[in-house]
């Protein structure tokens, strides 16, 4: 038999460039199957050599001819192709990738890679290959939100699958949300575009959302955060290259694509979910609005409206970023601890007294009234940290984040980038 790697034309016979970014691109029967072109034909401008594979339901969008006449490439659709000459097509494409990208990447092909399945071609060079994979899904947005989905979407990215999008909007079906592609542009620049973030391969951990404190079976203790503040920080740090967990309470929307998630819903599941996700971690956010107090006893039975008066008794929560702090001089490396403070009077001074109290690197302050601070609105913040302080005036919460996550990346470095405006010495 002859060495798998033969089953393609040499880089010589094929015009490829031998240095030439060698992209594997799996195609998932979507209608997004007709942009996969673009991405083929973008991927191709921008230099590089590009062998597609098809599932079964792509080849009811397009042919393999139109992929074939844009890749310049044989394309492949079957694991046992009798035409292949060696017939181990996925371990020759598993090893002649340095990317692999599947767009669109269907919540079937989602199932089946989480599982590890192996029931096709484009699958079982998934599990072959060890090139970075990087996914881009296309859905319906119901079945984007569905726990299935969800659960992995978590899983993939645990294991380090990068997404790119969804994108929200209009969709095919005429619904909107969150479940477009990402435009091909932006495939093939998070493909290529490789320059390092400002917290590139960072491992961040971040806190967002509410918590509830259940009071009976039907009825909690909450309040009115959204928790889009702390999603918004997840994507930023992404999008700045860090590896993120996010432990989240109900929020209003869904966690962003390409973070691992950990959804809980009281104090006591978020202060376990963070202890067992720190080791590793090199910056703590603490964004979520942790409920301070939950009802010491709570009802195994619905409560009834039968006094006219109910008395609660409230005790304290654990102060999960309390607790890290604490842990933080025996961790290595000792994480970066990011707090923040929702006050509605005097901030400066009560900011200020946190940042002390519990020992944080720095806290992001806010003013909470009607209209500013919680939910879904717009938000300034005051950071201060130990030397230093910085406003960043009122803007929508996805830019916050991504001035935020600026900070908080000089902030773990402030003496490699002394030139930097936030660097101590301007305070
Ligand atoms: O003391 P205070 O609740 O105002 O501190 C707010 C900061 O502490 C926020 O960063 C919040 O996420 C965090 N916190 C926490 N656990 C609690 C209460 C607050 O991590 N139980």
């Amino acid at each position: 038999m002859s060495d798998p790697e033969d089953i393609f034309a040499t880089p010589a016979d094929t015009g490829e460039m031998t240095d030439a970014p060698r992209i594997l691109v799996g195609v998932s029967g979507g209608i997004a199957a007709y942009k996969a072109c673009e991405l083929v034909r973008e991927l191709r401008r921008r230099g590089c050599a590009v062998r597609v594979v098809m599932t079964a339901g792509a080849q009811a969008f397009v042919t393999p001819l139109t992929f074939q006449a844009l890749s310049g490439e044989p394309v492949r659709t079957h694991l046992l192709d009798a035409e292949a000459e060696s017939g181990m097509d996925h371990i020759a494409l598993a090893r002649w990738a340095d990317q692999v990208v599947i767009a669109p990447a269907t919540a079937d092909l989602m199932a089946r890679m989480a599982h590890g399945l192996a029931d096709d071609l484009l699958t079982t060079l998934l599990l072959a290959t060890t090139a970075p994979v990087t996914l881009a899904p296309a859905m319906n947005h119901r079945m984007w939100e569905h726990p299935a989905t969800r659960a992995s979407h978590a899983t993939l990215c645990e294991r380090g699958v990068r997404f790119v999008g969804p994108d929200s909007g209009e969709q095919a079906c005429g619904e909107q949300g969150a479940g477009r592609m990402a435009e091909p542009a932006a495939i093939a620049a998070a493909l290529l575009d490789t320059h390092p973030g400002a917290l590139q391969d960072r491992r961040v951990l971040i806190t967002a959302g509410p918590t509830r404190e259940p009071v009976d079976p039907v009825r909690y203790l909450g309040n009115r955060s959204s928790g889009r503040m702390g999603l918004a920080l997840a994507a930023a740090a992404r999008d700045a290259g860090a590896r993120v967990t996010l432990v989240h309470g109900p929020c209003e929307h869904p966690p962003p694509p390409g973070v691992a998630t950990r959804a809980v819903e009281t104090a006591a599941e978020m202060h376990a979910a963070v202890l067992e996700a720190l080791e590793g971690t090199e910056v703590f956010i603490a964004s979520a609005a942790v409920a301070d107090y939950r009802p010491a006893a709570p009802a195994d039975h619905k409560l009834k409206k039968s006094r006219d008066s109910l008395n609660l008794e409230l005790e304290r929560t654990p102060d999960i970023l309390a607790d890290v702090a604490r842990r933080a001089e025996q961790l290595a490396p000792r994480p970066l601890l990011v707090g923040f403070a929702a006050e509605t009077d005097r901030l400066r001074e009560h900011a200020g007294d946190k940042l002390t109290s519990k020992g944080l690197d720095l806290i992001a302050a806010n003013r909470v009234d009607a209209g500013r601070g919680f939910g879904d609105v717009d938000n300034a913040l005051l950071c201060l940290w130990p030397g230093g302080e910085r406003e960043l005036p009122r803007q929508p919460k996805e830019q916050l984040a991504g001035e935020l996550i600026r900070l908080i990346a000089d902030r773990l470095a402030p003496d490699t980038n002394p030139d930097h405006p936030s660097s101590p010495q301007e305070a």
